[in-house]
């Protein structure tokens, strides 16, 4: 099945917060951002811009009647600067006019006087100075120092990896406006509606049963808009709240770009000891992330750095810290994968340099020391349905490795000016929230009249398909025509308390409550079709909308049973309430069992280098992925191609840069060059494994959205052997992206 929303995407009949009709008398909001990094505010002066036409307020810290406060995990960032700010593009006001371009220019009229404080991009130098947003963490396995002694080689090196931007297509909005008895209703492009509906009640000084969020669908979030939405949602509600009137804002391209923050770039440095036979004895990493002003989600994050940075190898000694480093940057963000690509990249270099070292193929490592079942991951929890080296396998057999290892040299030994190179990259990832509390979620199911089904969850549709796949759990369970299933809104006040859409769990989660939903009514119904058709309630089932007695058709169809139910007074609805069983964490220890399930994987990535321009070509990316008994093929390829093209990006060719001042230098499209169609490999396949799918996957079918992008990091390692091929004098380093620029200074490198 296809998602059941594309139809009315391309014709564009679906609502996204744009195309939501525009109430009378609506204002629009700008948002003027700081022009320093890193400054002491010592005067802030309105009045050309106020006088303006059509200029109705501008809001500064000094209308916030609660507080201006809007950390989702640490109350460290304020929703408008008022005495410092600490980065550029950090909101000081909001400028509401009557219409956009109106806001806009009087934006530029504001004067911001301020004295320039020392700026800080780098977290090394942040790590120095101690500016840390949370204190360091460190995971550890078996005796760290004394498995030196026990390894025949050791390496060390230093890995850094960049920043990316989300560039979701649709931008950063909101749309808000008075409600009834005081409230305030918010239309919100948020992946949490709970942290909007939240945090907007702390800044107004409301109640939560005051704020009403809305979500139809975003056109993207991928980690974007997991905390980064609430601020200027909270924005338009504070104008709403003042003027009474509704207020929209929708951030332009460039203010976006300038003004959120992007995947945490990291610097690592890494010490990796080999047995003879190439088994990895000790891994020890000290990792900087680049946290930027506040903490946002960075807590967060640096935690999944941790319990993903030894992929999907057995180490069993291991010592890994990472430290969240405060610099003047926008506070960044999760970005699909959520710290994982991060820590993966450090691993994976140093089994790479490990293997240019030993002069040997970094699969020969990598294979040696794929996760077996029963293996321990660093953070405590037990390898369990652990099938990497079914995926490593069933890849080298099914794409040919060998084959392909020696038409790569034939074609390297007769090319003059192009060199091919391969890698090949497993990955590992742990499906929940790495915060325990967070993986719960609610269904709310109403059966209406004529046989017709609404259903409200607190997933967010973002592209990723999670609509259509809650669609065929609730038509399965009930057994009815799909075409009767509606998935409403993401609204606080039907579905209320809910975790972001993320982490790749929210069809997991919401599905799972779903199916308790949709059980308690079947059950309902189940024994309103006994008293008619004269049998148990056990005996009653339901297939393609006839109801069965005994396995038998009878003449009662779905329609005329739930008509029967409501006219016998029997509820037509039901709230399902779902947590996943049997996780835990304790962070004093740092051991537990976080993780419902792992999702397992291999990709095979060649590519072709251009070594005249440095340019090169992605091949193939040919994977084995385990999907579980996957709900939607369909859905689930596209996330595939999606992530594996993010992650494609974020390795080779997306660049984000900041000059010594804090200012992001990379601000358009013309200067951030995102993955295309031209930039798509020529060949992309993904085989599913053959599996059954873990019991904790909603329908036995595995979470699919964050674990591809990690399969894009292959390509880096694949484009450094095509240099090796070429220029013999040339050393590994470890730098995300592989721009052009810098394949071309390789290839000639001495
Ligand atoms: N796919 C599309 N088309 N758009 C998105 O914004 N976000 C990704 C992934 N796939 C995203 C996407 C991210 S970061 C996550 S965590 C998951 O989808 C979230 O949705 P899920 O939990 O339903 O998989
Ligand atoms: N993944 C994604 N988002 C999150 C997580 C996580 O593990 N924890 C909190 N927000
Ligand atoms: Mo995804 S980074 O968990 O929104």
């Amino acid at each position: 099945m296809n998602n059941m929303e594309s139809a009315n995407h391309v014709r564009g009949r679906s609502v996204y917060l744009d195309d939501i009709p525009v109430l009378h008398n609506t204002l629009y909001g700008a948002v003027l951002g700081s022009k320093a990094a890193h400054a002491k505010i010592t005067g802030v002066h309105l009045e050309d811009a106020m006088a303006v036409k059509g200029v109705e307020r501008i809001f500064t810290s000094a209308d916030i009647p609660g507080q201006n406060e809007i950390g989702g995990i640490i109350a460290d960032e304020p929703l408008f600067a008022s005495d410092e700010t600490h980065y550029y593009g950090q909101p000081i006001a909001l400028v509401v006019a009557r219409d956009e371009l109106t806001a806009r220019r009087a934006a530029g009229l504001i004067k911001i006087i301020s004295e320039p404080l020392e700026i800080i991009t780098d977290p090394r130098i942040a790590r120095e100075r101690e500016e840390f947003l949370i204190p360091p963490r460190t995971f550890r396995l078996g005796e760290i120092e004394e498995a030196w002694d026990q390894c025949e080689y050791i390496f060390e090196g230093s890995v850094d990896s960049g920043a990316q931007e989300h560039l979701y297509i649709e931008t950063q909005g909101a749309y808000a406006y008075p409600a009834d008895n005081g409230g305030i209703k918010i239309h919100s492009s948020t992946q949490g509606p709970t942290a909007v509906q939240r945090i907007t009640a702390q800044v107004l000084g409301m109640t939560m049963n005051q704020i009403e969020v809305d979500v139809a669908r975003l056109g993207g979030g991928f980690g974007g808009k997991e905390d980064q939405a609430t601020g200027f949602a909270v924005m338009t509600a504070l104008a709403a709240y003042h003027l009474h009137r509704p207020v929209k804002l929708v951030l332009p391209r460039h203010d976006d770009i300038r003004m959120t923050g992007k995947r945490h770039p990291y610097s690592s440095d890494f010490r990796i000891g080999l047995s003879k036979d190439y088994r990895i004895i000790a891994f020890k990493a000290t990792m900087y992330q680049n946290g930027g002003a506040s903490a946002d989600l960075s807590p967060a994050i640096m935690e999944r750095t941790l319990f993903h940075s030894t992929n999907a190898y057995f180490i069993p000694n291991t010592e890994v810290t990472v430290y969240s480093c405060r610099t003047n940057l926008p506070p960044n963000t999760a970005f699909r994968g959520f710290g994982a690509p991060q820590g993966i990249f450090v691993i994976e270099s140093a089994i790479a340099l490990a293997a240019y070292k030993l002069n040997i193929p970094a699969r020969l490592i990598q294979k040696t020391n794929l996760l077996k079942e029963k293996d321990l991951f660093q953070y405590g929890q037990v390898a369990s349905g652990s099938n990497i080296k079914e995926c490593f396998n069933e890849a080298s057999e099914k794409f040919q490795l060998n084959n392909k290892e020696k038409e790569i040299n034939d074609f390297n030994a007769s090319s003059p000016n192009a060199r091919r190179g391969m890698a090949v990259m497993p990955v590992c990832f742990g499906i929940s929230f790495t915060n325990t509390t967070m993986n719960q979620a609610r269904a709310l199911v109403h059966i209406y009249q004529d046989g017709s089904i609404g259903i409200s969850t607190g997933a967010i549709e973002m592209g990723q398909g999670v609509n259509t796949k809650l669609a065929q759990i609730a038509a399965a369970v009930f057994s009815v025509n799909i075409n009767r299933v509606k998935l409403e809104t993401t609204n606080t006040s039907r579905v209320a308390n809910t975790s972001p859409t993320a982490a790749s769990s929210g069809t997991d989660l919401n599905g799972n409550a779903l199916i308790i939903a949709c059980n308690a009514l079947s059950a309902r119904l189940k024994k309103v079709a006994s008293a008619i058709t004269g049998c148990n309630a056990e005996d009653i089932s339901f297939h393609n909308e006839i109801i069965f007695k005994e396995s038998t058709p009878t003449e009662l169809t779905w329609q005329e049973l739930i008509k029967e139910a409501f006219l016998k007074r029997v509820s037509l609805s039901e709230i399902g309430h779902y947590t996943t069983p049997k996780i835990f964490f304790d962070k004093t220890s740092e051991k537990g069992n976080p993780f419902a399930y792992h999702v397992y994987g291999t990709a095979i990535i060649t590519v072709t280098v251009d070594c005249i321009r440095g340019t090169y070509d992605i091949d193939e990316v040919l994977i084995v992925h385990d999907f579980g008994n996957s709900l939607n093929p369909v859905i689930d390829k596209g996330q595939i191609e999606g992530g594996v093209l993010q992650g494609l990006g974020w390795s080779t060719m997306e660049e984000i840069v900041f000059n010594s001042e804090g200012r992001l230098l990379s601000d358009t499209l013309s200067t951030y060059k995102v993955p295309d169609i031209y930039s798509a490999p020529s060949r992309l396949e993904c085989i599913p494994l053959e599996t059954t799918g873990p019991e904790l996957a909603v329908m036995k079918s595995k979470a699919v959205g964050e674990p591809p992008f990690m399969y894009g990091i292959g390509a880096y390692f694949a484009i450094q052997n095509a240099i090796k091929a070429f220029n013999p004098g040339y050393t590994p380093d470890f730098n995300l992206p592989m721009t052009p620029e810098k394949v071309l200074r390789n290839l000639y490198s001495k």
